[in-house]
């Protein structure tokens, strides 16, 4: 088939051309829109988790983009130990006010939160940062030094213009599981301080994360657990993977044969990223209209090949012998499933668990594997111990 047309897309933060098996999701989000739109009431925020490759980004980005097209203030970043989160967001803040204040030209209604978004930049020590409209400073509101109080604070003072403006304001951040404890615990007191109002002003926070993230969050402050709406995702259905296949195909005139699809299915154990990777070598290779078992086995190879090097194999040759250890003991072990540490370090010939500790940092760090709770480690990336086992053969 004409590679030109192919609908699939591969790839980290990639929209598919059908995002299957999130319309509960989605719908959730409707209704926090026009709470936040008819009654200019603000919801709890959301935490999305879920392994890598699950579609967590992509979500992030079609919530965005509603958000975006009714004219909302909106803010995206993604935390990384590289930067502290108070940086980017602020930076993002910046920009989306910018943004904003061209799409909402009553200049009088945001004086005042530029202003204060000034002191809290000034306070930050973020420089070379224009809002693009002079204002003075607004001393006394958002410059405390203490992020936490600042972050609530400014995002009270923009809540207030949302209700004024009747729109919302939506701020998300990615990889949130990479922010250091401070920015979680900074995170926390701001969301925290928004759904204390009477009636909470209508600013959403949705984070999304390894599946990691809500035990962080609980760590950076007790109350988290019922701070957040926690919105796990995780593999898609049979149903969900068949329209993920069929629908970008229909809509071009191709099809599935039964046995090809069942083929699809197999190889896509509803894991998304593997979805998009079938559908686009099959689509490559295929001479079509109607996709046949031939194409699926030639195509599932080469999606097969692409995984491999792209997600596994180079995860892989980040470790060293000794976490390379670590992670065949977990794949030989339990499989996909999460690992006690204790068994892992008998397992191995370990006298204490401590023996792992250092391995177990470094590969968590690295981003290989994560713990699910307190005492186990997982991988983070499905099909993950299947590679595994294979290189130690
Ligand atoms: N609901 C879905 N249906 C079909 N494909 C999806 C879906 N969600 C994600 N994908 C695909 O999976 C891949 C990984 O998505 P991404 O959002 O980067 O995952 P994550 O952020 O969780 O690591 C992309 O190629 C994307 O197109
Ligand atoms: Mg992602």
């Amino acid at each position: 088939m004409d590679p030109v047309e192919n609908p699939f897309r591969p790839g980290a933060g990639r929209r598919p051309p059908v995002l299957a098996g999130r319309e509960r999701i989605l719908s959730n989000f409707d209704v926090v829109v026009r709470r936040a739109e008819n009654y200019g009431e603000g919801d709890r925020s959301w935490v999305i988790n879920g392994l890598r490759g699950v579609g967590k980004t992509v979500l992030l980005n079609e919530l965005m983009s509603q958000a975006n097209a009714r004219k909302w203030i909106v803010a995206k970043v993604e935390a990384s130990t590289s930067a502290p989160l108070r940086r980017v967001l602020a930076t993002e803040l910046v920009k989306a006010l910018r943004t904003a204040t061209g799409r909402h030209a009553d200049r009088s209604k945001w004086k005042r939160v530029l202003g204060v978004l000034r002191s809290f930049t000034f306070k930050l020590g973020i420089d070379g940062i224009t809002l693009g409209i002079d204002v003075d400073p607004v001393h006394g509101v958002a410059d405390s030094g203490t992020f936490g109080d600042d972050l609530a604070a400014l995002l009270e003072v923009i809540g207030e213009a949302s209700l004024e403006f009747g729109i919302g304001t939506l701020i998300l951040v990615d990889e949130l599981q990479e922010a250091g404890t401070d920015d979680l615990e900074a995170v926390n007191m701001a969301v925290h301080s928004l759904g204390q109002a009477p009636t909470p002003l209508p600013v959403f926070f949705v984070g999304a994360g390894l599946p990691s993230l809500p035990a962080q969050l609980a760590d950076a402050a007790s109350y988290a657990e019922r701070l957040y709406v926690y919105q796990p995702i995780g593999l898609l259905s049979p149903d969900d993977v068949r329209t993920a296949l069929v629908e970008p195909c229909e809509q071009r005139g191709v099809t599935w044969q039964e046995d090809a699809l069942a083929a699809a299915f197999e190889l896509a154990r509803g894991y998304p990223y593997f979805v998009q990777s079938i559908g686009k070598h099959v689509w490559d290779l295929a001479a079509g209209p109607a996709f046949t078992m031939d194409d699926v086995q030639a195509g599932g190879a080469l999606a097969r090949e692409e995984i491999d090097a792209g997600l596994y194999r180079s995860r892989w040759e980040r470790a060293t012998t000794a976490q390379r250890r670590l992670l065949t003991g977990m794949a030989h072990l339990k499989g996909e499933d999460p690992v006690e540490i204790g068994e892992l370090a008998a397992h191995l010939g370990k006298a204490r668990t401590s023996d792992l500790s250092v391995a177990r940092q470094e590969l968590i760090k690295k981003g290989l594997v994560y713990a699910p709770e307190r005492g186990l480690v997982a991988f983070t990336v499905p099909g993950m111990a299947d590679f595994v086992i294979a290189q130690d053969a």
